[in-house]
């Protein structure tokens, strides 16, 4: 039976993966820190097996500014393959805690390495690289040639991440691949991420709960997918022969503004009631546009995506009505 080593199990990406993993017939060890409150929602329709004996699925406590945990879980459970998901995943909140940001995105990547080459395992790597690394885009569409222009401590941060996978697999023949996501949602996405913030408040709105929604930029431009299938891409990028990068996209690009009126729309209301800017959600600098080709993926591990734009927003926001028993006419 294979086994599998996630950072970031308690995430949007990490939840489905264990899951993906888990009907695959993977035995899966997922890492997650200690908090004090809970922060295993997202799995715990998994979890809940862990008392059974028989459990294909483990939670072992860890931090990814803490090497010798790192070092130690790779030593007992000498996984096949290494999912690394774990980051300060915020790009807004990168400004604000920039060297706790380097420290756990950056840091965290290259102690995660280093701890493979301590256990002396011959586990596969998987780094959650970032469009954001694209930044102040360089060409459109973006794909894995195409240079970076980071624009955040985050960016900056994955930037580094990315180079010392790509490093590791040059210097010391590791199966080491960088995984390029653009935006990617879901019911599980953080509240605080555009998608989420916005078909949450849209649902509680429509619910009588709420009579506003407050955002940053309204014309960013984002190439958003579903996270599900994404978590699909990074399955088969571990499974090639040989390491190498992939882009993971949709293709297709809107604004936050579009993704505004498309819920608006669903629930039968105009957005302009609703929705006004506020300066606490700009960024001191953005990246304005994002736009994937997944044209490597297709042809070298046969993943397209599936769910586009429209229904990825409808999923959400059909999610978000039921928390308030309400649901698209
Ligand atoms: P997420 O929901 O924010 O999950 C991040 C995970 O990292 C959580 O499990 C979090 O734990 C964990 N974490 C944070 N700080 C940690 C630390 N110091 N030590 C150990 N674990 C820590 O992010 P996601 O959307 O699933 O994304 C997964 C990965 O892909 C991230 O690396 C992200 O940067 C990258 N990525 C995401 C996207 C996207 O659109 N979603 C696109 C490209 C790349 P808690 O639950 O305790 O907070
Ligand atoms: N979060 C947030 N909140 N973003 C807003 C808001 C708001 O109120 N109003 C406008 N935006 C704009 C942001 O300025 C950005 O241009 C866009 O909406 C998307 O913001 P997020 O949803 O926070 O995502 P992100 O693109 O910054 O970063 C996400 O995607 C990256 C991949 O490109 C994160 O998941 C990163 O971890 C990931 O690497």
């Amino acid at each position: 039976m294979k086994k599998a080593f996630l950072t970031g199990v308690t995430g949007q990406d990490g939840s489905y993966l264990a899951e993906l993993l888990l009907a695959k017939g993977y035995e899966v060890h997922g890492m997650m820190r200690r908090s004090s409150s809970f922060n295993t929602k997202r799995i715990s329709h998994i979890a809940h097996s862990l008392q059974d004996p028989a459990s294909r699925f483990h939670l072992h406590y860890g931090d990814l500014t803490d090497g010798s945990a790192l070092n130690r879980l790779l030593k007992t459970i000498k996984p096949d393959e290494i999912y690394h998901l774990g980051a300060q995943s915020h790009v807004r909140v990168s400004f604000d805690v920039p060297e706790y940001t380097g420290d756990v995105t950056a840091l965290g990547t290259l102690r995660l390495l280093d701890a493979i080459r301590d256990a002396n395992i011959a586990a596969k790597f998987y780094q959650a690289s970032s469009s954001e690394m694209y930044g102040l885009v360089k060409e459109t569409p973006q794909n894995e040639e195409t240079p970076f222009y980071p624009r955040s401590p985050y960016a900056c941060a994955k930037v580094y991440a990315y180079w010392i996978t790509k490093n590791y697999r040059e210097a010391y023949g590791l199966f080491a691949i960088n995984g390029i996501l653009f935006n990617h949602e879901s019911p599980r996405r953080g509240e605080n991420f555009v998608s989420k913030k916005i078909t949450h408040t849209v649902a509680r709105i429509k619910a009588g709960l709420e009579n506003k929604l407050l955002l940053g930029n309204l014309q960013a431009v984002r190439d958003w997918g579903y996270a599900p299938e994404y978590v699909e891409a990074m399955w088969r990028m571990m499974q090639q022969d040989n390491p190498d990068d992939y882009v993971v996209a949709t293709g297709e690009a809107h604004t936050v503004q579009e993704f505004v009126e498309e819920a608006f729309r669903l629930v039968g209301l105009n957005w302009e009631q609703y929705v006004s800017t506020d300066p606490r959600y700009y960024r001191p600098s953005e990246t304005p546009t994002l736009l994937g080709s997944y044209k490597k993926a297709k042809d070298k591990i046969g993943w397209e995506p599936k769910v586009k734009f429209k229904e990825l927003v409808k999923i959400m926001l059909e999610h978000d009505l039921k928390e308030h028993g309400l649901t698209l006419s």
